[in-house]
């Protein structure tokens, strides 16, 4: 006797039900794996930090190009590459970790514009803005979308620490101002 027959002669109609039961157990282990809250509003505050080091290295040099330094232009896109890509890691971690968070206590309006400037970013990136591979763009102009894409992203970075840190819980021993 073979039992594996049964699941393959089962009607279509019991697919979505087991489907349902698999995306609960899923929901329920990504919901056992997550950081504590006061893990995540660490990492977020350490998160931002590193990205603005990098941030303000890149506009440096992104500077020194519009002053009329054009052989640093390799140097710009390579240390743009590397913004996007930590910016791609840290808004996927943003979205596992953070967005249920805030979502749980409420702050409903809070998650839906931190995914509105996500979406933005990720419009940014599929233009190939802060990519060495962008050949259509003259240096100049590339060089000043990356400029106003570093502000922007310094703005972005500013509301959503406003936001973030007044709507998580502080944790144990710190104040929320
Ligand atoms: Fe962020």
């Amino acid at each position: 006797m073979r039992h594996a027959n049964k699941i393959e002669a089962s009607p279509p109609q019991y697919v979505g039900g087991g489907g349902a039961t698999i995306a609960a157990a899923a929901a329920a282990a990504r919901e056992a794996s997550r950081m504590p809250e006061a893990g995540v509003r660490e990492k977020f505050v350490e998160d931002h930090a590193r990205l603005r080091g990098k941030a303000e290295v890149c506009e440096c040099i992104a500077l020194r190009i519009l002053r009329g330094d054009e052989d640093l232009g390799s140097a710009l896109l390579l240390k743009g590459e590397e913004i996007r890509d930590h910016l791609v890691r840290h808004m996927d971690w943003e979205e596992r970790e953070l967005l249920p968070l805030l979502r749980q206590s409420g702050r409903s309006d809070i998650a839906s514009g931190l995914v509105t400037r996500h979406t933005r970013h990720r419009e940014h990136f599929e233009g190939n803005l802060l990519s060495l591979h962008n050949t259509k763009t003259q240096p100049i102009e590339l060089t000043k979308h990356i400029v106003e894409f570093l502000r922007q992203l310094e703005c972005d970075m500013q509301r959503e620490e406003e936001d973030v840190l007044g709507a998580l819980n502080p944790g144990p021993g710190r104040n929320a101002g």
